[in-house]
């Protein structure tokens, strides 16, 4: 298949391209300027230059590809500046469907999030509502993956991966990433708050496997949904970090998702199935 990445240099990107050059597909990856191009053309992907945020360059760089699939990766969370990642979730998934409609191409594949969902005491699946109610800086969160959302709905197939709290190599949970230099200075209190967490691998492979699943919104997520209380004391110790101090309580809509319709509908099985071994697996390599 022809397909044209949005992200593919990001941190799940980097570890999805080689796997769709692997499966056989004719892969081009999306980047605003010529810093990753050595590393893409050496993994077999053709780099076109565009930026999300401007509609006639998205337009031109499909007009170019003529693309079947899109797979729609973009985040701007590199800067960890929520507004401008609300605006490239709004802003560039808009181009990147008006592009598709121009050009033909009928399937996206995008990544959301499973951690915008109202609150509730249980993991949630994929028909609990988003938490419209929330109020700011959650609301910023869960309008754009709204609009994300509705947005990619407007092709005639879409898959919404929604992904669990990323860890692994390069990642904010990294040794070396935001999260993990926080762990390490012992900023960070083991709460009540519930996360499920998904390895990079796996959120790269999901997309990958999305190729072939129906459309609709999808938890990405580890099958351990787990309270910071049980979570940060491994991640710390693996790191080599302080024993993380406990409090009580958790923030509105910190419940987890479950991953039972990705393992029992699609037979999606993760590389990585808890961070309980999962933090010990990637940071020992
Ligand atoms: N579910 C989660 O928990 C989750 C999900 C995603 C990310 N994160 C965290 O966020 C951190 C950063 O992630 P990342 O490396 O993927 O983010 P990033 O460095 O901000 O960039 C992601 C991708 O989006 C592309 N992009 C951004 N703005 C663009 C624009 N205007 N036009 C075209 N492309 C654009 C970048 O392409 P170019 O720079 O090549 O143009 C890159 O390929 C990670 O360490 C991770 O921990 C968490």
């Amino acid at each position: 298949m022809k397909i044209i990445v949005a992200g593919g240099t990001g941190v799940i990107g980097r570890s999805m391209l080689p796997r769709l050059v692997r499966e056989g597909h004719e892969v081009f990856a999306m980047t605003r300027d010529n810093k990753f191009d050595e590393f893409l053309t050496g993994v077999g992907v053709t780099p076109v230059h565009a930026d999300a945020l401007d509609n006639n360059a998205v337009l031109a760089a499909f007009k170019k590809v003529q693309p079947e699939v899109v797979i729609h990766q973009l985040t701007s969370l590199g800067s960890v500046n929520l507004e401008d990642n609300a605006k490239i979730r709004v802003i560039g998934t808009r181009n990147l469907v008006d592009a598709s409609k121009a050009v033909g191409t009928k399937k996206i594949i995008a990544q959301s999030l499973a951690f915008t969902y109202e609150p509730g005491s249980i993991p949630a699946t994929e028909d609990v509502p988003l938490d419209f109610e929330a109020p700011n800086p959650r609301k910023i969160n869960v309008d754009g993956v709204a609009t994300l959302e509705s947005t990619v709905a407007e092709l005639p197939e879409y898959v919404i991966l929604r992904y669990g709290l990323l860890y692994g190599p390069g990642t904010w949970y990294d040794k070396e990433g935001m999260i993990g230099q926080q762990v390490l200075k012992g900023q960070v209190k083991a709460t009540d708050s519930i996360t499920s967490f998904l390895h990079v691998e796996d959120a790269a492979q999901a997309a990958v496997e999305a190729l072939k699943w129906p459309s609709g919104p999808i938890n990405i997520v580890d099958d351990e949904p787990a309270s910071g209380k049980e979570w940060l004391p491994v991640f710390a110790s693996v790191i080599g970090a302080p024993e993380p101090e406990k409090a009580d309580g958790s923030e509105r809509g910190e419940r987890g998702a479950s991953n039972a319709k990705a393992k029992k509908e699609y037979g999606w099985k993760p590389i990585y199935p808890t961070w309980r071994t999962g933090f010990k697996l990637s940071f020992e390599k």
